[in-house]
């Protein structure tokens, strides 16, 4: 077994609040993830304002959701199929760092002193703010604020406002302001999982001006030709200032220098608005006179508005998603940055997702996988499902794309990338990528999901059916009935989520996610038949759909292949996985870990090792169809020989480990999950956050703590809480009603708050909520 690492955190457990007490420059690469704020289309990197000067222990960005360039991918060795151009999230024009000079002097934390220090990324505002009392080297002291926003209600539009008030002198100040063109981005590095093929400066500027105040900058991407435009103007609370601006599309700048004469004890604040518009937003054309409307409405509205409106966002945002515990403050912290995160990193558009590090760094090149669909979905399915909504639309945009995926590898249906931006497989290791079939079904389970907790039949008709159809069309032409295996339907050369073993046959957890999708294709196909012609027969027209190739994906579902070992009392991962040797995980030495950095694949492939849940997660997500002496089995099997290398692992087992009450174990799993990125406890904060883990980290909690289950008619709850939490509560949406669940040591309460009714159960007991009613239950120690 491994030991899951520990270490000391260096924020204190603020509840609503990550907090940076005193600048400790070691720590800046990776607080630059932490004190990302983001509004799920427009990310801002929490870069020092006044910069910082060390490059290798800072990585100045700005994201885009969903905007890329391209790169061609290179195999000495290719291959027919091979994903041969990849899309990867650019960093663009920089807009948040300032040189400030208090008369000749530079304001930097490297020089002079520090009185003062704070910095806060405060969840209820939505804002990163900076608080600083800092003495120049000739001893002129000033108070200084910064505080950044990116709008949740504004998506294009981000602000920065500056606080100066000189406290014993009166002097020149000069602040330089900038639309600065020249990001670059992270090139491959030693480390797979970071950085991307595309070039360091990949645009080249189309535009740029100013007029004194208010600036643009336009620039294009070489390879994926798409354009973005970023506007910039400043509002100063005060009069006779000085401000000297200048364009140079050459060097990709704008810059703006403001001068203005400070009083002692008087505050001075500018407020620089900006707005981010790209091609794939409206047309190229249109993309300076978007950007113009939204600089002249927040001019209008004001910063303070615009701070109140975040406000209000957010208070709405907790009101449904949060989730209090009590006993263990740092969790409770935890678990709101993981939401907090979650929301920030999340597209809402339509043509972006989630990226696996969300829009905090370049870790995974931006890519969405299906991280989305099994580990953050199902927050938003049960808190916000607008927002899940618009996830499974950006599925649904992205399908012709998987058609043409699946047509070139020779299949019928669509097969969605593994990892991708646009739309194009961009995983460049078709082992642990393209094999990954299980996509497909993934991407099914949130619909069906999404559908159950909604009854969202528009969206499946619109948009949610073409995809399960395609993706079932697809399987059934994958796999075949194998006379060697009783005529059962098998699935050759595939990869499970465990990307420790690969090009497998029968691999379990895509074996019986197939049959899934079959038989969700067959309920929805006879759903659209029964309840809504019009839609039946556009899609069977679309398509070509008959009833024969219905009967057929449900005779594959009846007869799929789900592998059983009587012997070991265990599913098997896949067809070869139990013969091979098992890997003592206690025998590797810690440093080893990562294995995928340290050994050879090969080297991996051969050994009875798991980099993540596979049957575990099987067990967990299809809960319905397995005893509970079946989770009991596989988790002692396969626990001792998962490394959890990947941060998607130790959410399941936490879960798992609750139903199994090994709830010390289940709460070090959580533990693990939620602190991964706050105490950066696998040494790669830096390149980004964790999305998934954070998706898994709530789960970890509904699902695991709370004991919730949705597969019945009802939804069902059997909460046990480890020996540190004293208190849980969370809310959950669920076909229209809003429940509130709050547990303690001793009672769990369950009241509805939004709805008619709701069928409930408590372990055995089934009730019904009628709005308003509280119902609690004593729970046995
Ligand atoms: C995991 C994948 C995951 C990817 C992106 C990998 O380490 O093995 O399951 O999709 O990271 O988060």
């Amino acid at each position: 077994m491994r030991k899951l690492p520990k270490k000391q955190s260096i924020f204190l457990p603020d509840e609503w609040s990550v907090i940076e007490e005193e600048f400790e420059p070691k720590n800046n690469f990776m607080l630059e993830t932490i004190f990302t704020v983001a509004n799920g289309y427009l990310g801002l990197r929490g870069n020092l304002d006044e910069d910082f000067p060390d490059k290798s222990q800072s990585f100045k960005a700005t994201y885009i959701n969903g905007f890329y360039e391209e790169y061609d991918i290179t195999y000495p060795e290719g291959g027919y199929g091979f994903a041969k151009r990849g899309e990867a999230m650019v960093n663009v024009a920089d807009v948040k760092t300032f040189e400030i000079t208090i008369e000749d002097e530079k304001f930097n934390l490297f020089s002079g002193k520090i009185d003062k220090y704070i910095r806060k990324l405060d969840m209820r505002s939505g804002t990163l703010v900076r608080k600083i009392i800092w003495e120049s080297n000739s001893g002129k002291k000033i108070y200084i604020v910064f505080e950044r926003l990116a709008c949740f209600k504004r998506q294009h539009l981000g602000a920065i406002n500056i606080k100066i008030k000189p406290l014993n002198f009166s002097g020149r100040i000069k602040i330089v302001s900038k639309i600065d063109g020249n990001s670059s981005n992270l090139l491959e590095t030693e480390d797979v999982r970071v950085g991307s093929g595309i070039e360091k400066f990949p645009f080249e500027t189309i535009k740029a001006y100013c007029d004194e105040l208010n600036g643009f900058l336009m620039q294009k991407t070489k390879k994926s030709r798409l354009s973005y435009g970023c506007m910039v103007d400043h509002v100063l609370s005060f009069d006779g200032f000085f401000c000297k601006s200048f364009a140079d599309k050459e060097k990709n700048l704008v810059i703006f220098e403001i001068e203005f004469d400070a009083k002692k004890d008087m505050e001075y604040s500018l407020t620089k608005y900006f707005s981010y518009f790209t091609q794939r937003d409206v047309e190229e054309n249109l993309i300076e006179e978007r950007c113009a409307g939204e600089i002249l409405e927040a001019k209008k509205i004001g910063v303070e508005n615009l701070l109140k409106e975040q406000r209000e966002f957010l208070e709405s945002f907790w009101e449904n998603a949060d989730v209090v515990v009590k006993g263990d403050p740092e969790i409770q912290q935890a678990i709101r940055f993981s939401l907090f995160s979650l929301l920030q990193s999340t597209g809402r558009n339509g043509i972006s997702n989630i990226a696996a590090k969300g829009l905090t760094g370049e870790g995974y090149g931006g890519h969405y996988f299906w991280d989305s669909e099994i580990y953050v979905m199902p927050f938003f399915i049960y808190t916000y499902p607008e927002i899940a909504r618009m996830l499974l639309i950006h599925r649904y945009n992205l399908l012709d794309a998987a058609r043409q995926r699946a047509k070139e590898l020779h299949h019928r249906g669509a097969l969605y990338p593994w990892r991708t931006i646009a739309g194009k497989e961009c995983s460049a290791y078709f082992p642990a990528g393209t094999a990954q079939y299980h996509i497909n079904a993934d991407i099914v389970y949130a619909i069906k999901k999404y559908f159950e907790a909604t009854d969202d039949f528009n969206f499946i008709k619109n948009y949610g059916a073409e995809i399960v159809f395609e993706s079932a069309r697809f399987y059934a032409d994958l796999g075949h009935f194998s006379e060697e295996k009783d005529g059962k339907f098998c699935i050759f050369c595939v990869t499970g989520p465990d990307e420790y073993t690969a090009l497998v046959d029968n691999n379990a957890y895509t074996n019986y996610m197939v049959q899934m999708n079959l038989e969700f294709a067959a309920r929805l196909y006879n759903l659209l038949k029964e309840t809504d012609k019009e839609a039946f027969e556009r899609l069977c027209n679309k398509l070509k759909l008959s009833e024969q190739e219905i009967d057929l994906w449900q005779k594959i579902a009846d007869n799929m292949y789900l592998p059983y070992n009587a012997k070991l009392k265990i599913i098997p991962q896949d067809d070869s996985f139990i013969y091979k040797k098992r890997l003592d995980l206690s025998k590797i030495p810690e440093d080893q870990f990562p294995l995928l950095l340290h050994w050879h694949y090969l080297d991996i492939y051969r050994y009875q090792v798991c980099k993540q849940p596979d049957v575990l997660l099987l067990i967990y997500l299809l809960r319905e169809k397995f005893t509970y002496e079946d989770l009991k089995n596989n988790y002692e099997y396969y626990e001792p020989i998962t490394t959890h290398d990947s941060s998607l692992s130790p959410a399941i087992f936490s879960i798992l480990a609750v139903e199994l009450n090994l709830l010390e174990k289940a709460y070090e799993y959580f533990r693990y999950t939620a602190r991964m990125d706050l105490d950066d406890l696998n040494d790669n904060t830096k390149d980004g956050i964790h999305a998934a883990c954070m998706g898994g980290a709530w789960q970890a909690i509904v699902f695991g703590f709370g004991g919730m289950r949705t597969n019945k008619d009802r939804l069902s709850f059997a909460p046990k809480l480890p020996e540190d939490i004293e208190y849980l509560s969370f809310k959950i949406k669920y076909m229209g009603n809003v429940l509130k669940v709050e547990i303690t040591k001793s009672i769990a309460s369950y009241t509805l708050l939004e709805g008619e009714n709701i069928q409930l159960s408590h372990y055995s007991s089934n009730f019904e909520l009628k709005r308003g009613q509280t119902k609690e239950f004593i729970l046995a120690n």
